[in-house]
């Protein structure tokens, strides 16, 4: 289901106010909106960053296609998760040092089928990596987008030509995130283009809190957070969403993980199977 986004979280913190005695019929009505982000596309079942991964995230109901960005050497904005060619395709080396021509003579498929035999499709070999121009033309201006500045330090101009594109294919920016572990990246868009909406990403190595300050200075451009799913609890979970900002935990695959998050009260979720979050909403 699509939904708007930042209507949400209102709703949300208002059902927030009867989750601590318990899960109520209202609670429980509005964990059915959670979003459900497929990671890098339906990528437990696909190569990650392929259209065919993010057609079946649509397909398995995910709400958001989840893309990651890299820039080419003549500054195309493609999908891909590592600053290198070398575990998803099969090139070597860095992506900025290749141009687009170059990454498009790779195979961003055949790896999927060798690492997990039990899920090859001879249709995965050869597929090729797309670029953001690409994702907007094949699924357009209304789909969901939750799209990552991926080492913002390394791409000068990233965020400018994210920007641009945004524009040129008049994405609905009602239904676009833009999310990045650097906050600086962030601001940037922020100040390129104040009416996108924003997620700061978080990565913890030990058990978490989030303090006030944080969550007020996170709330001066972002609409919501993305901290890895394994060091928070429900104390963070409900501390975040009742000061009102989103909270989207990654990457859930497991059942009883999801379960779990979605009693605290979780208002999204990024995973590789959306498919399996789509029977866990459907069946509590
Ligand atoms: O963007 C949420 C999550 O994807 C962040 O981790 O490394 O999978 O991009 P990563
Ligand atoms: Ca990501």
């Amino acid at each position: 289901m699509k939904k708007g986004f930042i209507a949400t979280i209102g709703a949300f913190a208002l059902s927030m106010t009867v989750i601590g005695s318990g899960f109520s019929a209202i609670a429980a009505e509005k964990e059915k909106d959670i979003l459900n982000v497929a990671h890098r596309g339906a990528s437990g079942h696909a190569p990650e960053h392929t259209l065919t991964s993010y057609k079946m995230g649509e397909k398995m109901h995910g709400d958001y296609i989840e893309v990651d960005l890299q820039m080419t050497k003549d500054g195309e904005l493609i999908a891909m998760h590592d600053e290198t060619l070398d575990r998803t395709t099969n090139g070597t080396g860095l992506v900025k040092d290749y141009t687009l021509k170059e990454i498009k003579d790779l195979d961003a498929g055949s790896w999927f089928n060798e690492k997990y035999p039990e899920k090859a499709n001879p249709e995965y070999n050869g597929l090729k990596v797309p670029t953001l121009e690409e994702v907007f033309q094949t699924f357009g201006k209304n789909a969901n987008y939750y799209i990552e500045t991926k080492s913002p330090a390394v791409y000068p101009g990233m965020e400018e030509k994210l920007s641009e594109l945004v524009d040129k294919y008049r994405i609905n920016k009602d239904m676009l995130l833009v999310q990045s572990f650097s906050s600086e990246s962030l601001l940037k868009m922020s100040k390129i283009d104040p009416s996108i909406k924003l997620v700061q990403l978080m990565w913890y190595t030990s058990p978490a809190a989030i303090s006030d300050a944080e969550i007020q200075a996170i709330k001066q451009y972002a609409v919501g957070i993305g901290p890895n799913s394994g060091m928070i609890d429900k104390e963070y979970v409900q501390k975040t969403v009742q000061n009102g900002l989103e909270i989207h935990p990654y990457t859930v695959n497991e059942k009883e993980e999801m379960q779990k998050l979605i009693e605290w009260g979780v208002t999204g979720i990024f995973t590789n199977f959306p498919d399996l979050l789509h029977e866990v909403k459907k069946g509590r």
